[in-house]
């Protein structure tokens, strides 16, 4: 099926656009970044792609660049409009990806609910790899999801349970002409945090609000890219292969 065609002015001139090719310049040896660092080839990947995923996860290029910083993209149904935000990896399993946040109030939540299929993409650019996942959503039991929480800071665990993650937050009547003085809705969130304050006073153990937690994304499909010089990069697909009376994953190499 064609894209839509678009409604809006597509034949601005270039000098009426806030950006346009950034990163290029006239002068050659300046043009956009060229992925010039490694290969990719299909002897070099595991036959699992979660053990392909840590052994790249692993690289130490990456270890002061936050590796774990990646986006989740999920799907409403039946509109169909998907959301990405960005997320932090917590936890890699034999069964998958596992982030934490809230499961109650928050967009992806509520796209889940309709809809249990998300997924991830990782981009590092210190070794110009990109990993992307597809899979399925469900839910860590509340015991797997109290064994992170304790490992959060009291405030975070604290946040967890004040923060009705993108409820609106209505603002109070303002009056006052100093930004800090006057509320524009996140006086209603602080004194939710005293609220939880007050209600885990001396108490070291905080256990888990019900509505927060860990979802784990099962891989039915992965992609490892390597970027490569004039945009012709090496891309690997790994499809799960189970139910065609085959076990394992499916390997095929991708036009870049
Ligand atoms: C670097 C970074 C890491 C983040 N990590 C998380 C996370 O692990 N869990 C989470 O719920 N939100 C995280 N956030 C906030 C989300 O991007 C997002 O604002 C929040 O989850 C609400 O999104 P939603 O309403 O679309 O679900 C992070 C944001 C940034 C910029």
């Amino acid at each position: 099926m064609a894209l839509h065609q678009a409604t809006s002015n597509s034949n601005a001139p270039v000098k009426d656009k806030l950006i346009f090719a950034p990163g290029h310049s006239p002068d050659d040896a300046h043009r956009a970044a060229q992925f010039t660092k490694f290969r990719l080839h299909r002897s070099d990947l595991s036959a699992d792609p979660l053990i392909q995923f840590h052994q790249w996860f692993s690289a130490p290029e990456l270890q002061s660049h936050i590796p774990e910083t990646v986006t989740l993209s999920t799907a409403e149904l039946p509109s169909g409009r998907i959301s990405s935000r960005t997320v932090y990896l917590k936890e890699l399993d034999k069964s998958g990806f596992v982030i934490y946040s809230n499961l109650g109030t928050s967009r992806k939540a509520a796209d889940l609910a309709s809809n249990p299929y998300a997924s991830l993409c990782f981009w590092w650019k210190p070794v110009e790899r990109q990993v992307r996942v597809e899979g399925r959503v469900e839910r860590l039991t509340p015991e797997e999801s109290q064994v992170y929480f304790d490992t959060r800071a009291r405030g975070s665990r604290i946040g967890a349970w004040a923060s009705q993650q993108t409820s609106v937050l209505k603002a109070e009547s303002s009056s006052s002409s100093s930004p800090d003085d006057d509320d524009d809705g996140r006086a209603e969130l602080e004194a939710r945090v005293k609220e939880v304050e007050a209600r885990f006073e001396g108490q070291d153990h905080i256990p888990v609000p019900p509505f927060w937690g860990g979802i784990r994304v099962i891989p039915d499909t992965m992609e490892f890219w390597q970027g490569r010089e004039s945009r012709l990069h090496d891309r690997f697909r790994y499809t799960r292969a189970e139910g065609e009376g085959e076990k394992g994953w499916k390997i095929e190499r991708l036009d870049p």
